[in-house]
Order: C-alpha cells, then sequence, then structure tokens
C-alpha cells in the first residue's frame, strides 16, 4: 500500500505528466548512461525503475538492450509507452517483484522519492531481481533530508555516507562507486548522488 507522501508525489506526477515528459525528455544523462553500459553486457536486460518519459529507456534499446520499464505513474508510463514502442509497467518501487531478471537496474532519480522508512524493503527487492554480478545505478539529490518541494514532491536526500550507511545493510551489494556531480536543473544547479552498487556472487 502506498504512503500519502508516495502518493502526493504521484499526484504531481499524473497531472503534470506532459510538461513533465517535455521537461525531461532531452535531458542530458549520457555520462552516467555510458558508465551504466560498461557493467551490461551486449543485449542485457535492463529494468528501468521510475523511467519518467522513457528517455533513457529509449536510449538503450537502441543501442540493443531489452528493456523492461516500470513507473508508477499511470500517466507518465502510458507516455513512456508511446515514446519506447513498448508496454510500460505501472507498478511501484515497493511492488516489483523479478527474480534474477536483469543485467542491470537503471533506477535514475527516481528512488529520491521512496521514503527512508520503505529503502530497506526496496533494496532487497531490487537485489532480489538483479542476476548475480548485475549492477545498479541510481541517483539521489544531495543531502540529509526528507522533504516536500516547493512542487508537493516528496525527496529522499542522500550523501555518501548515509548511502554507504544503508547499503552495508545488503551483504549481497557491494559498492562500486559514489560520486557527486553539479548539473543545471530549471533554473539553477542541482548537486547529486550518484551510486553505482554490484550484486557479487558468493
Ligand atoms: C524525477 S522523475 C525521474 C524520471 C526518469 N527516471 C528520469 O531520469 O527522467 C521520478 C520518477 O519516479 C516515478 N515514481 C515516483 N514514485 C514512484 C514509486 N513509488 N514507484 C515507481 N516509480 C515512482 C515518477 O512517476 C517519475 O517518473
Amino acid at each position: 500500500m502506498m504512503d500519502e507522501k508516495s502518493n502526493r508525489t504521484l499526484d504531481f506526477y499524473n497531472t503534470q505528466a506532459p510538461q513533465y515528459v517535455a521537461e525531461t525528455v532531452d535531458l542530458d544523462v549520457s555520462n552516467i548512461r555510458n558508465l551504466f553500459l560498461n557493467h551490461i553486457p551486449e543485449g542485457g536486460h535492463i529494468l528501468d525503475l521510475g523511467c519518467g518519459s522513457g528517455r533513457d529507456s529509449r536510449f538503450f534499446l537502441a543501442h540493443g538492450c531489452s528493456i523492461t520499464a516500470v513507473d508508477a505513474s499511470d500517466e507518465l508510463a502510458n507516455l513512456a509507452s508511446e515514446f519506447i514502442g513498448q508496454p510500460v509497467e505501472n507498478l511501484s518501487f515497493q511492488e516489483i517483484d523479478y527474480l534474477e531478471a536483469f543485467d542491470g537496474i537503471w533506477a535514475c532519480a527516481s528512488l529520491l522519492h521512496c521514503p527512508k522508512s520503505a529503502m530497506g524493503g526496496v533494496m532487497q527487492r531490487m537485489t532480489k531481481a538483479l542476476k548475480p554480478n548485475g549492477i545498479i545505478y541510481m541517483s539521489f539529490k544531495y543531502g540529509t533530508d526528507e522533504r516536500i518541494d516547493e512542487r508537493g514532491r516528496f525527496f529522499n536526500d542522500y550523501t555518501e555516507a548515509s548511502m554507504s550507511k544503508l547499503l552495508a545493510e545488503y551483504a549481497e551489494l557491494q559498492i562500486v562507486e559514489i560520486f557527486t556531480e553539479t548539473k543545471p536543473l530549471r533554473s539553477g544547479f542541482q548537486t547529486w548522488l550518484n551510486v553505482f552498487a554490484r550484486k557479487h556472487v558468493k
């Protein structure tokens, strides 16, 4: 069941879906996508978790990967489905239930909407969904807060220290790399925390 904060966040994406697609469909995340692809075998299967406009699913498909795209906003899921030419699953992070299906999970600026109290369960679901040696990419706004932004969206911010602490709780996940980058966002700049973690084979 979805909590009040998550419902309010999804209300924003559902009511603003076309505007949000227009705002994000051309964002340049090529540096991170290329880093991620270095970990994906040719023709590998990627879960785009919280796919938004479908921008990155479309890129990965054009690159020869297969894609399972998921988004909890039904309006965004419909628009993304048209954009990528295949169905998008209308599911939340808290509901995904895949078993060793993916070479990589791409969660670009999406898990930042997951309440900290639900992150543990979501990390377990993501780990289960990965094949052995699979890679997770996730990004968060840099900070220490749980907060609501000016658009009514809930955010869960992380630093290197708080993310390392979270990942240390999951023995199957090893941090590959955590780094920050500051990029233009709307009228200002945003510092992002980029996280790569691998499901290691015992
Ligand atoms: C900031 S947008 C990022 C979208 C896309 N990954 C990108 O980089 O442009 C956050 C996305 O997460 C989705 N989302 C929010 N809460 C979610 C949840 N509980 N489960 C799945 N997706 C969710 C939103 O609908 C939205 O598409």
